[in-house]
């Protein structure tokens, strides 16, 4: 048991470079204004999931693709400043290194994201069969690639098979965008989340509604979790009860930038850790609800103990 403990949480995805510009009042378009301020920062839901998970205490990992260059020693340094294991990216040299412009109304606290990608692949299912899976007890997928995803996916159950239940990695999916293609990804996860807006595009207008509605679509024994900003989260496991947690705003609302990768990360940290699920759901919204409180995600360092 105390083995499995220290194996680490794996996280394949994005990551990208965040270029924030913080403004009291979002602007008029084709007006010149000055920002408050102005900060890089790595970005990729599965590279700030990490970042989170790290904050709180958990060993873990990222797996993705990343150019060369100063922008992604950059990125690199970063990863390392947070103690991310990093041995998993993919250098592509060739490649440009996607991103995003932010703006970040600190007023409201929104987010509006105008995003990038170039030419940089995502890692592929022949790049994660490389991968030593004795090193990990959980395995958290962004879904992109969702037809090299879910390949992904197998060859982790596979790798399950032989393993008494308590030893098996659990493996958890985020379906985020409204892309045809990552529904594919529903039945595959022991954990899936599914945003709120692939709940709205679904035409379901609460979380509770959603997961009754899209339930159907996930493997026999798997739990479904939808955030839904301010007001909080709700989850659907195997015996059919809706449990919810209301959100837990800041004082000051200042910066929802990946409030939905911090919720991801502290519902496996607290469900990794042996934690029931209506305690993974109210600790998701309280360190999601404290991050928008301020600027990046160094303020979560002190909440693993809550
Ligand atoms: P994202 O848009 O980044 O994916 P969500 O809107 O899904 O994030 O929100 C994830 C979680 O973050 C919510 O369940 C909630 O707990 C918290 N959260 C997001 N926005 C707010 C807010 N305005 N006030 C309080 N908590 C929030
Ligand atoms: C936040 C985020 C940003 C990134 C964008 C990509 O959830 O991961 O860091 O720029 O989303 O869609």
């Amino acid at each position: 048991m105390e083995e499995y403990k220290k194996k680490k949480i794996l996280c394949v995805g994005l990551v990208c470079l965040d270029i924030i510009n913080v403004v009291e009042k979002y602007p008029e378009e084709d007006t010149d204004s000055r920002c408050l301020s102005q900060r890089w920062q790595r970005g990729g839901n599965a590279s700030n999931s990490c970042t989170v998970l790290s904050l709180l205490g958990a060993p873990c990992a990222f797996m993705g693709s990343l150019s060369s260059g100063y922008v992604a020693d950059f990125i690199l340094e970063d990863f390392q400043k947070f103690h991310i294991d990093v041995s998993l990216v993919s250098e592509r040299a060739l490649c440009e290194l996607p991103a995003s412009v932010v703006i970040s109304n600190i007023n409201t606290g929104s987010r509006t994201i105008l995003h990038m990608n170039r030419n940089l692949p995502d890692v592929n299912a022949e790049d994660f069969s490389k991968v030593d899976l004795h090193q990990f007890k959980w395995i958290h997928w962004e879904g992109r690639n969702a037809a090299q995803q879910v390949q992904m996916i197998q060859q982790v159950e596979l790798f399950n098979r032989p393993l008494p239940p308590q030893e098996r990695i659990m493996l958890s999916v985020e379906i985020e965008k409204t892309r045809e293609p990552l529904y594919q990804l529903f039945p595959h996860g022991d954990l899936v989340f599914v945003s709120k807006d692939v709940a709205r595009h679904f035409g379901f207008q609460s979380a509770g509604a959603a997961l009754k509605g899209l339930y159907s679509r996930v493997k026999q024994g798997a739990v479904l979790v939808c955030a839904w900003a301010e007001e909080g989260a709700d989850a659907l496991g195997p015996d059919g009860v809706v449990l919810h947690s209301g959100a837990f705003p800041p004082e000051t609302l200042v910066d929802t930038l990946g409030a939905g990768d911090t919720f991801n990360s502290a519902v496996i940290y607290t469900l990794s850790n042996g934690g029931s699920l209506q305690d993974a759901l109210t600790f998701g919204c309280r360190v999601a609800g404290r991050k928008c409180g301020f600027h990046g995600y160094d303020g979560i360092a002190e909440m693993s103990a809550l």
